[in-house]
């Protein structure tokens, strides 16, 4: 399974998403500043990724502080939190992992100044195997809803490189493929940062999963010739009522597979489940630059100057959901309710620590 990040003595180590799928470039990153810009200039990108990426960020620059008490040491930390927290707007995860390294710090603020440091190491590190694991028992929650046999279309790349490892969509397609099922990936290309065509196709022809990759105005007619008998994405921030966002295109994708009764399922670990956000209209949308959409591969493909708009993500209503799969288990409409008793569920306890 391809390292998406890991935690090193020397740094965190990426493997640079920019440049897949040609090249296999690993970047070190020394501190937290380059953290927050792998974040930010999506050299890691996937909300559970960038969750992670988050945590370890936050635990570099913690390491990093030269403190001589521990009210120093707080106001570092909390520049760093800061910085790492305003990187990209719209992946929940990053702000559930910022806050989690707060809680810790704060549980451990009496503590020697150096044991915390290395308290916080830990739990990024936690974090990472953690994420694994719940994309593992997502896989096996979700496995059972894919069909036995037929086309699957999954959008942007929610997979091993949207995480720690494994994936969520991609998790539970490659669950479902584990358990014997005889499952055809179709990937949307996913305009214009093409996750789907870089990243998805890439890690699933890694795994020998048989991947059809389509652009994004394809998805319709290939429901409507009968190719595809699931639809499965992943989130990067599922309100309280179900609504969820994803990246861009997934909204049209899921009214395409409404029109075609096509199930439409989202897989994604409860850290992207926000329940102070009542729904989706409270989801911030990430605004990127116009050259995403004006260039593709360093090359124009627009008049200059042309005006743009590029929302990095769409909100999906709960209406067109038909399962949201976690690790804690599978919530069907209404949301409100299966969401709530599923956030009153243990989380998913990882042996070690
Ligand atoms: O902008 P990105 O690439 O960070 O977008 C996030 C995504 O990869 C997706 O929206 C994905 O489907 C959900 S994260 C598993």
């Amino acid at each position: 399974m391809v390292n998406t990040l890991e935690w090193t003595d020397e740094g965190v180590v990426f493997i640079d998403q920019t440049k897949l799928p040609t090249e296999e470039v690993f970047v070190t990153c020394k501190n937290y500043e380059e953290v927050a810009d792998a974040i930010r200039t999506m050299i890691v990108r996937g909300a559970p990724a960038i969750g992670v990426a988050a945590a370890m960020g936050v635990a570099i620059g913690a390491r990093d502080i030269s403190e001589s008490s521990i009210e120093e040491f707080r106001r570092g930390f909390d520049e760093v939190c800061r910085v790492i927290a305003g990187t990209r707007p719209t992946a929940v995860n990053l702000f559930w992992a910022v806050k989690r390294m707060q809680t810790v710090f704060e549980k451990n603020s009496s503590k020697p100044i150096p044991q915390i440091k290395i308290i916080l190491i830990d739990e990024a590190k936690h974090m990472h195997v953690e994420d694994i694991e719940a994309n593992r028992a997502m896989g096996r929650h979700g496995a059972v809803l894919l069909p036995s046999t037929g086309g699957v279309l999954t959008h942007c790349n929610a997979g091993a490189l949207a995480t720690a490892g494994y994936g969520t969509a991609l998790g539970v397609i490659r669950a479902a493929v584990e358990s014997g099922k005889d499952i055809k990936v179709f990937a949307d290309e996913t305009r214009p940062f093409l996750q789907g065509s870089r990243l998805t196709a890439w890690e699933l022809m890694k795994d020998g999963i048989p991947t059809t990759l389509i652009s994004d105005n394809m998805a319709g007619w290939m429901m409507a010739k009968g190719k595809i008998q699931a639809v499965i994405v992943g989130a990067d921030r599922i309100a309280a009522n179900g609504d969820t966002a994803n990246k861009i295109g997934t909204y049209s994708v899921s009214i395409l597979a409404k029109e075609h009764g096509i199930p439409f399922y989202v897989a994604a670990p409860f850290s992207t489940v926000d329940m102070e956000t009542p729904d989706g209209s409270k989801i911030p949308i990430e605004e990127r630059a116009s050259t995403e959409v004006t260039h593709l591969g360093g090359k124009q493909i627009a008049p200059t100057d042309c005006k743009v708009e590029n929302p990095a993500f769409d909100v999906t209503p709960a209406k067109y959901i038909a399962a949201i799969i976690t690790e804690r288990g599978v919530a069907k409409a209404p949301f409100g309710e299966s969401l709530r008793k599923l956030a009153a569920e243990p989380a998913v306890a990882v042996a070690s620590k």
